[in-house]
């Protein structure tokens, strides 16, 4: 029978998120560096099929959310097609067993309005997109494109379709956006979508992250409570934002709610039940790691020729191999992150 994935602190993992392409539109400054980028080989990219087939042994290990992201997913061509057959697959065990598996994606949102409709049509349950500033002079130096009326047009597109609950996410920086917190969150209740806050992780390749330029979520609350008065959602789960009910302008009965994701100083560590498959086939077992487990050299293999397909997946040797890096990628999960500790050094 099929196990569960559960790593030496006891977290159950049942969020894969499947990075579909390193290529982005957008640069924005915390991600990427303006020029030198070195891009994967397009022969490396995982195809369609061998992406779903790692989400079939992940799903049929209890892994019930697959969200897709990037760099930017939208520039994938072959994204409808994933999208159908990824929502086409079911929970092998757990509580959820025998269930189909959500499928929800991040972006930036722009050329969304073409595609939306067949990527509803194909299952997308979500989306969650990124939006910084409604300045259009302030995104084009964040992000070095001058693409801000397309992201509000993506953005726009999803609030009129049907999925929900539709999430927008603003990385809240010192000296940036700090001054928009309200506007942003006042953006957002009109389109009944919920905004969350991130504090700003050191990920960006140009290794600018400087503790003292991120907004914290004291900074933001305190921000939001100017406006509104905020209650505290209880429940959160494994969920990376703690939640509050806006009493307030927009917002009269507390029927909308802001997040904050408090990566650094709140980590939610201790709850996560997510791993990654990068777009070259390899497994991190943390958003920080730097540790991969090669899936590819299982999808791939050179040398002897590969085995015929067999019908009952379960009983094929390399779909064994590939849960087996699963669980190897989880028996070397670190109980948390550490970035909030002195001695920390970025990846
Ligand atoms: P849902 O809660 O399912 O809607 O999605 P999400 O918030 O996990 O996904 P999204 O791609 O929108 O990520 C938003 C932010 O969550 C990211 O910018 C990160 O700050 C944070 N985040 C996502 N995954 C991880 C993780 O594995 N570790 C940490 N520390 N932060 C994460
Ligand atoms: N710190 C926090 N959030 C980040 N994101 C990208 N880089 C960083 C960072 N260094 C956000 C994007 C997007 C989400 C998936 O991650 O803005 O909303
Ligand atoms: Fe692209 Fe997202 Fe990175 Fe911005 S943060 S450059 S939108 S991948």
């Amino acid at each position: 029978a099929a196990r569960r994935l559960v790593d030496t602190f006891g977290r159950v993992h049942r969020d894969l998120r499947i990075s579909l392409t390193d290529r982005c539109s957008l640069r924005c400054t915390y991600c990427m560096p303006e020029q030198n980028l070195e891009w994967l080989a397009r022969e490396s990219v995982l195809t369609a099929d061998e992406i779903v087939r790692v989400a079939t042994v992940a799903a049929r290990a209890g892994v019930s959310t697959f969200r897709l992201t990037g760099g930017e997913p939208l520039l994938r061509r072959d994204l409808v097609d994933v999208v159908a057959r990824l929502a086409a697959l079911r929970v092998g065990v757990g509580s959820r067993a025998g269930e189909r598996v959500s499928v929800a994606m991040t972006t930036n949102g722009i050329g969304l309005p073409r595609v939306l409709d067949a990527l509803v049509e194909a299952g997308l349950a979500r989306l969650n997109i990124s939006l910084d500033t409604l300045r259009a002079d302030r995104f084009r130096e964040l992000t070095r494109r001058d693409r801000h009326a397309d992201v509000l047009a993506g953005i726009e597109a999803a609030a009129a379709s049907r999925l929900r609950p539709l999430k927008l996410n603003t990385v809240a920086m010192r000296g940036v956006n700090d001054d928009e917190l309200v506007d942003l969150t006042g953006y957002a209740l009109s389109l009944g979508a919920e905004l969350r806050f991130i504090e700003q992780m050191p990920l960006d390749a140009g290794h600018t992250w400087d503790r003292s330029r991120m907004v914290t979520r004291e900074e933001i609350l305190a921000a939001l409570r100017r406006r509104w008065e905020l209650e505290p959602v209880p429940a959160r789960g494994g969920a990376p934002a703690e939640r509050w009910r806006l009493h307030g302008p927009g917002s009269p009965d507390g029927e909308r709610t802001v997040g904050v994701i408090a990566s650094v100083t709140a980590p939610f560590c201790g709850a996560c039940d997510r791993i990654r498959l990068t777009a070259d086939g390899q497994i991190r077992n943390c958003l920080f790691s730097t540790d991969e487990f090669d899936l590819l050299r299982v999808l791939r293999p050179t040398g002897e020729p590969t085995a015929e397909p067999i019908d009952d997946p379960i009983d094929d040797p390399t779909d064994a191999a590939l849960d087996a890096l699963l669980r190897r990628a989880l028996r070397a999960k670190l109980p948390g992150h550490g970035i909030d500790d002195p001695g920390f050094l970025q990846p």
